[in-house]
């Protein structure tokens, strides 16, 4: 019989396969993908470099990277079907639910699907091209506005917010800090090992199930407040606050009321998550140059310090603590920053799935019963 010690509730702490595409470090709050640390990869590369990385395994020379980043260009627009799908869409519908729906609705027009390599990698930089544009058709139908075509001549994080916002005079999000600090969050968010939503991809995809249920899968796992959903409660949780003021007793509340507080804590970092610095630094850099936003910033560290000096295991912020406030101070809705936690994360799913597909073993793991005893159907049934 089994028992209650041999189960590992939320497969806590169990190894579940190799991987070599990124190494979660939590004895000294570090991170790498494919050797390389995630701060300088955010300090020295643009996205299309790391998306690079992550689907080869080696950083791109100048021309790996130019041909890389033109075929990612061609195929950003979307066509007559997918932009009448999303315009179709409740307007209050979760924009995740949006995303996921799209990717569905792409895959069907897929029909060729084969495991070979690099028809995945296809398939991937297809939806890393793709996602942004629709993002921002969905933003835009939201607020009454229309499709706006992707530009060929822009970098993806600035093509993004160009899209969003490029019809608004001056807008913050299109200043080269804005661009630098929205390009570095996706960096951060491309890949994190075997979380929920990667680890959903790769048990989708060991059923040798095709890609794009793969990351429809992902996108599913990726909504939940307690995996990327975070982003999107943390700004709402400081709306609620509101004044800095009231920010130390909010938290103390919460925490005497054995309630979460979004954006801290990690299943695999307990002392810090190696994500945060770099993200912190690049929000603070974003409210320097956002007037009113001071108060975002010391919300921020009035939070941080009194989650640190109220728990009995001193609990830090996660990398969806200051990305919240950032992407907030970009202008960008609430609701959307998920979906765009997804145009980041597609470049580690599509490692994973790459990953899995290689070395292939049904991901299939045993539960322990404990219904009712074996019993007889009554004899009048
Ligand atoms: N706020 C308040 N208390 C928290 C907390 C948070 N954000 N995260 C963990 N704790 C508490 C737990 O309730 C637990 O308390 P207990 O010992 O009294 O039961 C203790 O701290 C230890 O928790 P731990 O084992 O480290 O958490 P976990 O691995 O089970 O859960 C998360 C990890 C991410 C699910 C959890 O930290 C959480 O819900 N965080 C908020 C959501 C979030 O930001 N998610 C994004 C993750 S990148």
């Amino acid at each position: 019989m089994t028992t209650n010690s041999e189960i590992r509730k939320g497969l806590y702490g169990v190894v579940a396969d190799y991987t070599a595409v990124s190494k979660v470090m939590p004895e000294t709050n570090s991170l790498t993908y494919a050797g390389y640390p995630v701060q300088e990869l955010a300090k020295h590369c643009s996205f299309e470099e790391v998306a690079y990385l992550l689907w080869n395994g080696e950083l791109p020379d100048s021309g790996q990277l130019e041909e890389f980043a033109a075929s990612e260009r061609e195929l950003r627009g979307l066509s007559e079907a997918e932009i009448n799908l999303i315009e179709s869409m409740p307007k209050d519908a979760h924009p995740m639910d949006t995303l996921r729906t799209f990717t569905s609705f792409v895959g069907q027009f897929d029909e060729h699907f084969t495991r070979d390599a690099d028809h995945i990698r296809e398939i991937g930089l297809r939806l890393l091209a793709k996602f942004p544009t629709a993002v921002a058709l969905d933003i835009r139908r939201r607020k009454g506005k229309g499709y706006v075509e992707p530009a060929k001549d822009k970098g993806f994080a600035e093509n993004f917010l160009w899209m969003v916002f490029g019809d608004e005079d001056d807008s913050p999000a299109l200043q080269k800090e804005a661009i630098q600090a929205f390009d570095q969050s996706l960096i951060l968010y491309a890949e994190h090992s075997f979380n929920a939503s990667t680890f959903s991809s790769r048990v989708i995809t060991s059923t040798t199930s095709d890609v794009y249920s793969a990351v429809t899968g992902g996108i599913g796992a990726l909504k939940g407040p307690l995996h990327g959903g975070a982003n999107e409660a943390v700004m709402h949780n400081m709306l609620e606050i509101g004044d800095p003021a009231q920010a130390e007793e909010w938290c103390k509340n919460r925490l005497d009321n054995k309630q979460v507080v979004m954006g801290f804590g990690h299943r695999v970092y307990k002392t810090g998550d190696s994500r945060v610095p770099t993200m912190e630094a690049a929000f603070k850099k974003l409210a320097a140059n956002t007037p009113g936003a001071g108060k975002w910033v010391e919300m921020y560290d009035i939070m941080a310090k009194t989650m640190e000096e109220n728990t009995s295991i001193k609990i830090k912020p996660n990398l969806d603590f200051p990305a919240g406030p950032a992407y907030y101070l970009l202008g960008l809705e609430i609701e959307f920053f998920t979906p765009i936690f997804v145009m980041a994360r597609i470049t580690g799913w599509t490692a994973h799935i790459l990953e899995q597909y290689e070395n292939n073993s049904l991901i299939r793991p045993l539960s322990a019963y404990n219904g009712p005893e074996e019993r007889s159907v009554p004899a009048e049934n």
